[in-house]
């Protein structure tokens, strides 16, 4: 397999299904060595597996972001594995839809620190070989919902609006560094994240009118802007939010 990421190895977490899993895939066709990283180890066992069937270079370490432990081991694992890390993705994330009163602590707390606090732990225990090593390309995913008002989804929101803060922050702090930091903001993709949502024919409608392309992207429609963001495209090119929703934030 050669690629425009030949010789590279990227990290990205919750790649065991979803948009992490389709951006595994991507950065694998792209000649990248992978280390697909989440909770559940069947899944990115079944990831890693098909990658490296597909004669890529894989590998499946379990890792729950919101631990500061399993992430500087999934720092290390990489390292072991493949010797370096070149490549960030930071994917992993969960949301809840819920009123604000309704909404719990716990639940606000969950969001947040697997959406931000997940974001930072990873980016400080990847980010800090980065920066000794004068390279490297991180790649928060974020959502279209941190650049909008969406009703019940104020922690998602905001958890959201944060990471893209967050780039912007991480940008400027490692431009120096030759380290860059960018996001994409997708809108709505059919994944799990969105099943009960799309289970629902009225609720899917009501979310299809309000998106000028009147459908859902599909995963891959993803790929292309990550290897923009993780390659030498965006050598010069830091703290950028690329919003890929189909126009729904735009209007
Ligand atoms: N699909 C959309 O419409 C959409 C729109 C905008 C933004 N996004 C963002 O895109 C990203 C991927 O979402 P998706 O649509 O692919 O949803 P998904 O299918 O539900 O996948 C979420 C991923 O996050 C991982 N994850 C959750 N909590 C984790 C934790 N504590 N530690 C490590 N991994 C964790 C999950 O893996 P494990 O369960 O194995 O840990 C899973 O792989 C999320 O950040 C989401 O907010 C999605």
């Amino acid at each position: 397999m050669t690629g425009s990421l030949d010789g590279k190895v990227a990290v990205v977490t919750g790649a065991g299904r979803g948009l992490g899993r389709a951006m595994a895939e991507a950065l694998a066709g792209a000649g990248a060595a992978v280390v697909v990283a989440g909770r559940r180890t069947a899944d990115l066992e079944d990831c890693a597996a098909k990658l490296n069937a597909e004669g890529g270079r894989a590998q499946a370490v379990r890792c729950d972001v919101t631990s500061e432990s399993d992430v500087a081991e999934l720092a290390e694992t990489a390292v072991a594995s493949f010797g370096r890390v070149d490549i960030l993705v930071n994917n992993s994330g969960v949301v809840e839809t819920t009123t604000l009163v309704e909404q719990e602590p716990e639940s606000w707390d969950r969001i947040v620190d697997t959406n931000l606090r997940g974001v930072y732990l990873t980016t400080r225990a990847i980010g800090r070989r980065f920066v000794a090593q004068g390279s490297g390309k991180v790649v928060n995913i974020a959502s279209n919902f941190g650049l909008m008002g969406v009703s019940h989804h104020a922690a998602y929101s905001s958890s959201k609006a944060a990471v893209i803060a967050f780039t912007r922050s991480m940008a400027v702090e490692w431009a120096r560094h030759n380290v860059q930091v960018n996001a994409i903001a997708p809108g709505y993709f059919a994944t799990d994240i969105n099943a009960g949502l799309r289970a629902d024919d009225a609720a899917t409608a009501a979310v299809l009118k309000r998106i000028p392309a009147r459908r859902m992207g599909r995963p891959e429609e993803l790929a292309p802007w990550l290897l923009l963001l993780a390659g030498p495209a965006s050598d010069f090119m830091t703290g950028e939010t690329l919003v890929v929703d189909g126009g729904q934030s735009i209007q």
